[in-house]
């Protein structure tokens, strides 16, 4: 699985277009879900770049409230795929884990339907609940995770696990991109401060998303594989942390 890839979540102005262009950039790894609608453009923009299939990795996600063999078969259709590499359940089900839902993602996986499965916005005892329902553990828990919203224990719990976080909103949504100490950072490497929060992440072995529209935004954000953050640096930024979200009062693992 490539550790870095694109977000589409609001991508929604010629998702195509930008697809192809990342892909010919070299971005090698897609996220997206039947809520974004983006699907039926990135498998269009797939197609115009001409890559062959083992060539990229796509995810995307069920929903909550439908079964999820189904809404895989509905995803690939959408896309245009007959496999994904990462199937993730997009967020557990009010007061529970979503035994069911997990039981039709192994299922799609048995059924060759995708590669690998996952979950998404799960907190550590509901990734144990499903673990003790099947003894399938999933690939991934992508979550919301920056500087300012991470946790030490879940990045424990899942080196311990062998599962990858996936950081989500992994450049603030924007919103955190002047924030001083994170700039301060950033002007001593000569990079810009996404590049930073990128860069924290991959050196610490959590996968990242981020999504640009903009090509200058899309071209930096590759950008990420020519420097290396100090140790005193990331342990500067490991010490931003404020539980801070973009999308809520806190990230929804906390
Ligand atoms: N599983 C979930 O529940 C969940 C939830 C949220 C997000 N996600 C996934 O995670 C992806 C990324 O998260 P996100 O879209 O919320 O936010 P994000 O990636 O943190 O931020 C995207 C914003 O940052 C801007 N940006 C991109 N590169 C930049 C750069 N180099 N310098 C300055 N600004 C830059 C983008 O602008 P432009 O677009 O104008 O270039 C856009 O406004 C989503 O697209 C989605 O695929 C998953």
């Amino acid at each position: 699985m490539p550790m870095l890839g694109l977000g589409t979540w609001q991508l929604t102005h010629d998702t195509a277009a930008t697809v192809e262009e990342a892909l010919r950039l070299g971005y090698r790894m897609i996220d997206t879900a039947v809520d974004y609608e983006t699907q039926p453009g990135i498998g269009e923009g797939i197609r115009r770049s001409g890559l062959d299939r083992q060539d990229f990795y796509l995810v995307t996600k069920v929903e909550e409230n439908e079964d999820a063999y189904r809404g895989t078969v509905r995803d690939l259709r959408e896309l245009d795929l007959d496999h994904a590499d990462l199937m993730l359940l997009h967020r557990p089900p009010p007061g529970g884990a979503g035994q069911e839902l997990w039981a039709g993602l192994i299922r799609a996986k048995e059924d060759g339907l995708t590669r690998d499965i996952g979950v998404s916005n799960y907190k550590i005892e509901q990734i144990e609940e499903l673990i003790d329902a099947t003894g399938e553990v999933p690939t991934v828990n992508q979550i919301e995770w920056t500087p300012f919203g991470w946790s030490p224990q879940m990045l424990d719990y899942c080196r311990q696990r062998r599962i990858v976080v996936q950081a989500y909103s992994p450049l603030t949504r924007a919103e955190r991109l002047t924030d001083d100490k994170l700039a301060g950072i950033a002007s001593e490497y000569g990079k810009s401060p996404a590049q930073v929060l990128i860069r924290w992440n991959l050196q610490r072995g959590v996968s990242a998303i981020p999504k640009a529209n903009r090509r200058d935004h899309l071209t930096e954000n590759l950008e990420v594989f020519d420097f290396e953050l100090a140790d005193t640096h990331m342990e500067q930024l490991n010490g931003l942390d404020e539980h801070w979200s973009a999308l809520g009062p806190a990230p929804m693992y906390v």
